[in-house]
């Protein structure tokens, strides 16, 4: 198993923090409204989206600072994600990150407004990104835009509900899972090599293929968490997929081709990186994490 990189502990550490500074809101009119959304984003997570959006900056030979912002924007599309992932109309799950999922904390109608909370503030802090120009805050925001819409995680979504109870081609479960979970895996690794000071398009070239590679390979190793993992460590609902008759790469190429298939997507990822030095040493190590991780 690959332990949890020096970098990923660092990058939490930063982002838990400017996520619980910004999330310092309260708009006691609006009732459990701001509390559900901090309860939904500050309770744990490995944020490995937006240790992936600090890694890709220094991939571009830059310092991260500038990529703390657009990482924390992606957090909230993840969080606003997860919260309607879970929702009874959706996965119907109880527990996420060890914790009750927050229409159960709340109750339902808060947590689908905390999720469109969220989703909008992604997109306001995003548009005030500090250390970079206007029109790379709107690149950006396009970006997560089209990352998080009808042809990335909301649509990858749509074709998971759309597939319950149904055997789907091979083509079509990958589909789902580049879009449901790939797209802000690559938008995170996008918007960070975007804060650069000098973009430059072939190394981003590069990093858009790493990011494709590893947004898939994230989910592979999800659906296999989800027979193989244990409850106390994945922190929710072992066998949510089984239960649910949702198609997954176990479903469909059993545990070992599942394993074969993502042994050759962490290839493929790490291939990308090849004409990179050590600057992109920390999306070396996150990949091997991704792949490996048990949680
Ligand atoms: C879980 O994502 C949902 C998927 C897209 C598979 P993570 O495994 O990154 O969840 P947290 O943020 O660490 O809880
Ligand atoms: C979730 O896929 C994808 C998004 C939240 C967009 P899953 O339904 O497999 O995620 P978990 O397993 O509940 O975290
Ligand atoms: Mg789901
Ligand atoms: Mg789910
Ligand atoms: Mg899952």
């Amino acid at each position: 198993m690959a332990p949890e990189t020096g970098f990923m502990d660092e990058c939490r550490a930063r982002v838990d923090a400017e996520l619980t500074q910004r999330l310092a809101i309260s708009v006691p009119e609006a009732g459990p409204l701001c509390d559900a959304m901090g309860y939904s984003v500050l309770g744990g997570g490995k944020r490995i989206r937006p240790a992936l959006c600090l890694g890709a900056a220094l991939a571009m030979g830059q310092e991260d600072r500038r990529a703390v912002v657009p990482a924390c924007a992606v957090e909230l599309i993840h969080a606003y994600s997860l919260i309607h992932d879970d929702l009874p109309a959706m996965d119907d799950d109880h527990l996420r990150r060890g914790r009750a999922t927050t229409h159960i904390a709340y109750d339902e109608a808060t947590a689908i407004l905390a999720g469109d909370a969220l989703q909008a503030l992604a997109f306001e802090w995003l548009s005030e990104a500090p250390g970079v120009t206007d029109s790379i805050r709107l690149r950006m925001v396009r970006e997560l835009a089209i990352a998080s819409g009808y042809l990335g995680m909301v649509g990858g979504q749509a074709i998971d509900l759309a597939s319950v109870g149904r055997e789907v081609a091979l083509a079509t479960l990958e589909l789902m899972h580049r879009r449901k979970t790939g797209a802000l895996i690559e938008a995170s690794i996008i918007l960070g090599a975007l804060t650069a000071e000098k973009v430059n398009e072939r190394r981003l070239g590069h990093l858009n293929s790493y990011a494709r590679a590893l947004g898939l390979a994230f989910q592979v190793q999800d659906d296999l968490l989800d027979v193989e993992g244990e409850t106390e460590v994945i922190g929710k609902p072992r066998g949510s997929d089984a239960a649910r008759s949702k198609p997954t790469y176990p479903s469909l190429l059993g545990i070992e081709g599942s394993r074969r298939h993502l042994a050759g997507l962490l290839d493929q990822a790490q291939q990308s990186l090849a004409g990179f030095g050590p600057e992109a040493d920390a999306l070396r190590d996150m990949a091997d994490f991704v792949v490996a991780r048990t949680h």
